[in-house]
């Protein structure tokens, strides 16, 4: 695949086939530009107010892979992918400093007068709890790491979701910040196809989950 062609997928391919990965190929990487590429299209999930309140670390690096490794039930594919995301949310994604803002603003569709009486009706009513501001963070970057999955697959590479993590622990290592929510980590990278999957666990359908008003 040519880096400046995006693969023909079809979307229900993509749907039955990504996977939770368990074992990942340590010897096959995964191109920067790929992954560039499969973030910046992810990008387009939608968000609330589209402040898009996340943020990605991208670890390449085996010293702080092990890190996590320890703090993360030593999960053998925190290790083996050739990349590990971490999700992050931002509890403060709407308060003015969010770079977002300005993309609006540019655009004309707000002016300061408006983003000050957004953030003070968020502050006031949309999130005035803790509780709420936690919510808006996981709901929106939860959004971003299924696109990251899907978007992933689409580009042929696999990934695996986890929250099996010490928050805390993964905290320290990053000196992460209180606003910042640790969501979840994604190991990227390609399946070994030496394991096989196991069959998928099937789901429950729309009789078993939807009730209808
Ligand atoms: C939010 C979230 C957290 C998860 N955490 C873990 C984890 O810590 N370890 C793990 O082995 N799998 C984890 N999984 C993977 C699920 O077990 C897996 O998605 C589920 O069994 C369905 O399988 P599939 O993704 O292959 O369709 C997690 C999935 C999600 C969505």
């Amino acid at each position: 695949m040519s880096q400046s062609k995006l693969p023909e997928i079809d979307y229900f391919d993509v749907l039955e086939n990504r996977r939770s990965v368990f074992a990942f190929d340590s010897e096959k990487d995964l191109d920067d530009n790929l992954l560039q590429k499969i973030i910046n299209k992810s990008v387009l999930a939608p968000s609330s107010y589209n402040l898009q309140p996340w943020r990605i670390f991208v670890v390449k690096s085996e010293e702080i892979k092990e890190k996590i490794y320890e703090e993360a039930c030593s999960q053998q594919k925190v290790l083996d992918a050739p990349v590990l995301l971490v999700i992050l949310g931002d509890k403060e994604g709407y308060y003015r400093k969010n770079p977002a803002w300005n993309v609006k603003k540019q655009l004309g569709k707000v002016n300061e007068e408006k983003i000050n009486k957004i953030i003070k009706h968020n502050d006031n009513v949309t999130y005035n709890t803790s509780d709420k501001e936690l919510a808006f963070a996981i709901r929106n970057s939860s959004l971003l790491a299924m696109s990251i999955m899907y978007t992933a697959k689409a580009f042929g590479v696999d990934t695996h979701p986890m929250i099996g993590f010490k928050p805390k622990k993964i905290r320290e290592i990053f000196e992460i910040e209180g606003n910042i929510e640790i969501n979840m980590l994604i190991s990227v990278g390609y399946h070994d196809q030496t394991h096989k999957l196991k069959p998928r666990e099937e789901r429950l359908d729309y009789d078993q989950i939807v009730t209808e008003y």
